[in-house]
């Protein structure tokens, strides 16, 4: 895992921003992997920047994002599927036909899933997925306990993750009990992937994930396993981490 340590949460935004640009610059045709949350949309503001103000273009790019609510319609205010719209589909020029997200209404989800997998291998696989992390170590909406060689499925939500996504429903008892998600497998088969955590509530998350052992109980671990997995964490969320990490991607140069 390469760890970056920034300052705050615009600086880490904008790293991740610019590492997702370089793939998409070096590949007009790259398949990108999404994620929702609050903690992605200050990336997605940076690439939405680029786009108008540097012609960063999407016109070509294919994306999956990580998950989706079971039993929200797309134009449910609260459905992932709406979240990408309206924060950033909307406002760059990827195709609406090439965004990809699990089918949380499918009458066979399990079906589902498993066209969900092989739409994603049917593109050449995922080159960069970007994550953000739950408070309790859950990648996507793979919770503790969650086999680390999972693939898409139906998962049910914990409380604690229910009440932390409370905020977004006029009450807790709204936040759907089940979501569709890539698996910790899917997620491991992406080229790269980029995970974002700021703030202090992702303190102890941050800490087990990247310093800890791995375990199904800290889903996040997984990815010590992955040969190109950066982390960028604001101050607040670096709290709990033992070693200090540079500000900076590694950059080998020859002279
Ligand atoms: C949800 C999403 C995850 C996300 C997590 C953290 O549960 N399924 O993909 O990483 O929330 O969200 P936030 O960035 O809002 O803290």
């Amino acid at each position: 895992m390469e760890v970056v340590m920034k300052p705050d949460e615009q600086s880490m935004s904008l790293m991740a921003a610019a590492t997702i640009a370089d793939v998409i610059r070096r590949k007009p045709r790259a398949v990108l992997g999404f994620a929702t949350g609050s903690t992605p949309l200050g990336t997605y503001g940076e690439l939405i920047r680029m786009h108008r103000e540097e012609g960063l273009d999407f016109s070509q790019i294919v994306s999956f994002n990580l998950d989706e609510y079971v039993g929200l319609a797309p134009s449910h205010p609260q459905s992932y599927r709406r979240f990408m719209e309206d924060n950033f589909f909307n406002h760059i020029n990827l195709r609406p036909e090439n965004t990809n997200l699990p089918d949380g209404m499918a009458d066979d989800i399990e079906a589902a899933c498993r066209a969900y997998e092989a739409k994603i291998a049917s593109f050449g696989g995922i080159d960069i997925q970007l994550l953000g992390i739950g408070a309790n170590g859950h990648i996507a909406f793979n919770e503790p306990s969650s086999s680390l060689g999972s693939r898409t499925r139906v998962k049910t939500l914990s409380d604690k993750t229910r009440k932390d996504n409370s905020r977004f429903f006029a009450n807790a008892a709204e936040v759907p009990r089940y979501a569709v998600t890539m698996g910790i497998g899917t997620i491991m088969e992406a080229r790269e992937v980029v995970l974002i955590a700021g703030g202090a509530s992702k303190a102890d998350a941050v800490a087990a994930a990247v310093e800890g052992p791995i375990t199904a109980m800290c889903p996040a671990t997984a990815l010590q396993l992955h040969p190109h997995a950066l982390v960028i964490v604001d101050r607040e969320a670096a709290t709990g981490l033992r070693y200090s990490y540079p500000s900076e991607r590694l950059k080998v140069t020859k002279d």
